[in-house]
């Protein structure tokens, strides 16, 4: 069997280390903020480079509340590229803002910066490049274009922990950047867990009184805020993993050239196409083909015990939750396309050159 993701392995080589964090924010008996999530907020702001993080509960609420910091509301609209987990649009969804998602492009299915030209109006007030897969959105793009709209940069840097783009770790561009530690990721903890990265110390402030029931001092609120903060024991986990993340993300890069080397001769699959020279600007979160017959590929490589997945299987505009918007087919044909071709094959640091030959041997079994 090959697992999609391999948690158990890092679990095993790291145990020690997790064990005596964990015990001794136990022993502390300082199970909220503290010391631990100090340390990793520090540690991980030196990291992207940027003023501050502030850990909060989730990925899916670094994003809300970054809207809600941003003085973003209802009416304000927001640019999303369509091919995206729903996350990215729900803060904004949430806070009656107006979702606009735009089309992805064919070759490294991000934001196509083209399609967010057509649909800008004077409504936008932000746009959010989502690093999916671990890909770096092209920065000087979206930098060009949030001046010249004056829009807000909100990154949705959830899947690309370590990524950059030229020299700049993705998170650190943005108004905001906005991490997911759930387990799976680059750098995940042991439940859920997020961060807001940004150089504005006002915004920074105004997440940390969001997440903390709009209170940085005890019984004093000034404004109404909610509970989301990084969990005490998740940081202590952060800050034994935080040490081997570029480790990992080299491991994961060499993993996605073997695969694409072995599946290049395979003309019913696409892999996908980036630079062997720039290994800094894919960190290969997902490592996500495009192929023929998918459903019966998927079946024969579950059957064949390997383990795959679908990223996404519906674009942004056409989940049931946003029916009420009214989008329909046809708007974004790109990411449409793509949602009916696109398959993630296992990818983890620890995947090793047999299974991965193995798995892609399986795929040309499949298409012989
Ligand atoms: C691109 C993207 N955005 C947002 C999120 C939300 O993060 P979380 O699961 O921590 O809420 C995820 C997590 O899966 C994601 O992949």
């Amino acid at each position: 069997m090959i697992p999609f993701v391999d948690l158990k392995q890092q679990y095993a080589r790291h145990h020690d280390a997790f064990e005596k964090a964990i015990k001794n924010v136990c022993s502390s008996s300082s199970f909220i903020l503290g010391t631990e999530v100090e340390r990793f907020e520090k540690r991980f702001a030196k990291y992207l480079g940027v003023k501050e993080c502030v850990g909060v509960a989730s990925g899916t609420d670094a994003l809300w509340l970054s809207c809600r910091a941003l003085g973003l509301k209802k009416g304000d609209e927001i640019l999303i590229p369509a091919n995206t987990f729903i996350s990215s649009a729900s803060g904004a969804f949430d806070l009656g803002m107006g979702i606009v998602p735009v089309d992805v492009e064919p070759e490294t299915y991000l934001i196509d910066i083209k399609d967010a030209e057509k649909k800008v109006s004077d409504k936008t007030k932000a746009i959010m490049p989502v690093h999916l897969y671990g890909r770096s959105t092209d920065m000087d793009a979206i930098k060009a274009f949030a001046e010249k709209y004056k829009l807000f940069i909100i990154e949705d840097a959830c899947q690309s922990h370590g990524a950059m783009w030229k020299g700049q770790r993705t998170g650190s561009f943005g108004a905001v950047g906005c991490f997911s530690f759930y387990p799976g990721k680059n750098l995940g903890c042991f439940g859920d867990g997020g961060m807001v990265a940004t150089n504005d110390l006002k915004i920074a402030e105004k997440i940390r009184l969001l997440g903390n029931c709009g209170s940085l001092k005890k019984y004093v609120h000034d404004i109404s805020g909610y509970n989301s903060r990084l969990d005490t024991i998740q940081a202590a986990v952060l800050n034994v993993k935080a040490d081997f993340i570029d480790e990992w993300n080299d491991r994961r890069f060499r993993a996605a050239c073997r695969y694409a080397d072995a599946l290049s001769c395979i003309k019913e699959v696409a892999p996908p196409v980036f630079d062997r020279g720039k290994s800094a600007e894919n960190v290969f979160h997902l490592f996500v083909i495009q192929c023929e017959r998918r459903s019966e590929l998927m079946q024969y490589l579950n059957a064949e015990g390997v383990q795959c997945g679908i990223h996404y299987p519906t674009p942004l505009h056409l989940h049931k939750a946003y029916e009420s918007l009214g989008f329909g087919k046809g708007i974004c044909p790109v990411a449409e396309k793509l949602a009916d071709r696109i398959l993630s094959l296992p990818m983890f640091p620890e995947i090793t050159d047999a299974q991965i030959d193995e798995a892609t041997q399986i795929v040309k079994n499949f298409y012989k």
